[in-house]
This record gives C-alpha cells, structure tokens and sequence, in this order.
C-alpha cells in the first residue's frame, strides 16, 4: 500500500511524523526546561486511543515514519500499548519505521518490549560522558541510569543513535571522547545545534557551530560527505580512519528547511507544522467532534496546508533572532 504523501504549499511531500506522547519528564535539561515547570493537566491530554486514532489518521494518508517524543515519552503511563497498537501498523506494511527519542532514563525496563514492538533504533539524547556535567546540564539526570538504558538497548537488538547538543565550553572538549566512546560501542552520534527556544539563558554563550565541530574533526579524521539520509533533517559524514557515520543537524549554519518532510502532533492534540513557528492548528477538537475518519482527515489537510517555509532562527550579527517562547520538550525537538 502506498498513499499519494500529503504535499504542503511549498510542494514538499509530509512523510513523518513525531508525536509527543506527553509534555513531563524526568530531567530538567538546561536549554529545554526551566526547572520548575508548569505542566498541562492530565485531563487536557489526548488518551492513548485518542492518539493511535490520530497517528492512524496520519498513517492512512500516507505517513511512512512514526517518532514518538515528548518531554520522555517513556513516562507517560501504558505508553507500551501504544507502541504495540502502532506496531499494527508496521505489520501492515503501512509503516516504514517506529522508532523514539529519549532520555534513555527508562530503557533499562522498555528496551526488550520496545523490540516485541517493531523498533529497530532508538536516539538517545547523550550531550557528555562526564556523570558531574551530566548532572549539571540535565538538572535531574544521573548518567549511570542512562548507560545502563542504552546497554539494554543495544543487548536487545536495537541500534543506538545518540543525539548530542553541540554546547560551547560545555562539550567541546569532549568531542573526542564522544566519538570515540560511539565507535568503541558502535552508536551512531549526531551533533545538533542549539536552538533558541524555551527560557532563553544565553544562547548565544552556548551556540557552538557545528561548522567548527567539523573543522575540529578534521584535524584528526579524513571526513568524507555521504549522500544518504534517514528521513531526518541531519546530514551524514564518514570519518574513514574508523568507518564511522556522524551525523550533523544545522539549524543555524545550513538550514535544511527545503527539504523539511515532517509535521508534529502534541499531546494536546494540536500540530505544529514547523518546529520553529508558532502557528499551530487543534487536531483535538475534530477527533472528539466525530468518529468519522473524513472529518479528522480534511482538518489534517487543512493543518498540512498551512506549514510555513521554515524557521527564522537566526544568531548572526551577535544577536539571537527567530525566537520561540515555546518549550522544546512541548513538540518533543
Ligand atoms: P533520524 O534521522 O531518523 O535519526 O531522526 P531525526 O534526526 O529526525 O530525529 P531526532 O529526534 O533525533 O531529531 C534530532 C533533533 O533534530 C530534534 O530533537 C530537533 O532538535 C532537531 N530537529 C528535528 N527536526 C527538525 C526540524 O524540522 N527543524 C529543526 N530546526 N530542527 C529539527
Ligand atoms: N536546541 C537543540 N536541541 C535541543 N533539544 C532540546 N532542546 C534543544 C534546543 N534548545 C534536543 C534534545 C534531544 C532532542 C529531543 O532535542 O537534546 O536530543
Ligand atoms: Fe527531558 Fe529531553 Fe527536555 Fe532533557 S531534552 S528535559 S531529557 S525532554
């Protein structure tokens, strides 16, 4: 089965889809949350049949890649029936791809029964080996917890992509170490730039270009561009000293906007058709509204018509532009 994909204004095919399955978490990251966060009542979220009617709606009009996110998707109650009712999906042919980003806190318990699902790969975010500074970036995380995850995770079969925050003068000096360390476990590593949402401490402090990540690389691989991608807005590299993919995901320095396939649900139910713009249209009203399927599917049409061009995220000229008072962990990265 193949649905004709949903087109945007911009003629740009809607292929995948991140859902956040809920806005808490267990960690405060410093340049996601405040540490004192108000979070929406339970009431206000979607149920878990309301959800897999959502991303069902998606999937039958043609979404071929499912992201479960959140806050930490692995906390919201029962979120493994979920996971098993969208594995239907995989089952079907449906669906090219489940797969989830996490803190990896809670993959110790899920990992086998993420696998009886149907997840091939988890992205684990992972911005330092070092247990002090992890405790300082993630507020409430301990990095024993999260290697013990990701052990888990790779003994059940599954392979690991670890999501690490480019941050200046926090990580920089363990570029190597995270390379390395990826390569000895045989993780795949992304870098991603900083972006200014949430509270703003100083970003611009913190932006670390992964233009210079690269140049830093350089001095100590042979680094070759790779073509292929994964339906995600990284672009990949090869460091041909060890074979190994680092991935590279640049918001700032090279926006990848034209190429954007990808819309996100939250657990309100409302969608966001870019991760930096404001405009959101409620999903969750046209669900309770009627179990029609048409209904649900003309206001996913109306949503996906309405996706703007991209981001205004912008730190050039020394100054933070683009700005999005709207917290990282509410549309789940
Ligand atoms: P794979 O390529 O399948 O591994 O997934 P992915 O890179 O799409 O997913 P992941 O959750 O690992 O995304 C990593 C981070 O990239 C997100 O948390 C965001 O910070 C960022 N990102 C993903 N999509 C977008 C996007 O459309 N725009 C911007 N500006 N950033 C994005
Ligand atoms: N800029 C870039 N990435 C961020 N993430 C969270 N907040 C930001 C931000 N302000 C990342 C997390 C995780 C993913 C869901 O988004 O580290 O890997
Ligand atoms: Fe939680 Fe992820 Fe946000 Fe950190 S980045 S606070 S782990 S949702």
């Amino acid at each position: 089965m193949d649905m004709a994909p949903l087109i945007d204004p911009f003629a740009r095919p809607i292929r995948y889809l991140r859902v956040s399955v809920t806005d808490r978490c267990d960690f405060r990251c410093t340049y996601c949350m405040a540490e004192h966060m108000t979070f929406l009542p339970k009431a206000d979220l979607l149920t878990l049949e309301e959800l897999d009617r959502l991303c069902s709606g998606f999937i039958g009009l043609g979404v071929r890649k499912l992201r479960v996110t959140g806050g930490e998707p692995l906390v919201r109650r029962g979120i493994l029936s979920f996971f098993q009712a969208m594995g239907r999906h995989l089952q079907s042919g449906a669906l090219e791809e489940l797969t989830l980003t996490t803190n990896g806190s809670q993959l110790a318990r899920f990992a086998g029964d993420l696998a009886g699902c149907g997840v091939r790969r988890v992205n684990v975010s992972l911005d330092t080996l070092d247990p002090a500074k992890f405790a300082e970036i993630t507020r409430w995380g301990r990095l024993p917890q999260v290697l013990e995850g990701i052990a888990a995770a790779k003994a059940a079969g599954l392979r690991v992509k670890i999501n690490a925050v480019a941050l200046k003068g926090f990580n920089e000096v363990e570029l190597f170490g995270l390379v390395d360390w990826c390569a000895a476990e045989g993780h795949d590593l992304t870098f991603i730039e900083v972006m200014p949402m949430g509270d703003m401490e100083d970003r611009l402090a913190q932006y670390w270009p992964l233009s210079d990540l690269r140049a830093r690389l350089a001095e100590r691989f042979t680094l070759t561009d790779l073509a292929e991608r994964t339906g995600g807005p990284a672009r990949y590299l090869r460091l041909e000293e060890t074979g190994q993919k680092i991935g590279l995901i640049t918001p700032l320095t090279h926006n990848f906007c034209e190429s954007c396939n990808r819309v996100r649900l939250t657990c309100t139910g409302e969608l966001f058709p870019c991760l930096g713009q404001e405009q959101a249209t409620d999903l969750r009203a046209p669900l309770r509204a009627s179990a029609d399927p048409a209904v649900l599917e003309d206001a996913i049409r109306a949503a996906i018509a309405k996706k703007p061009k991209g981001h205004d995220f912008d730190y050039s000229r020394q100054r933070v532009a683009g700005q999005m008072t709207r917290h990282m962990s509410h549309t789940g990265g």
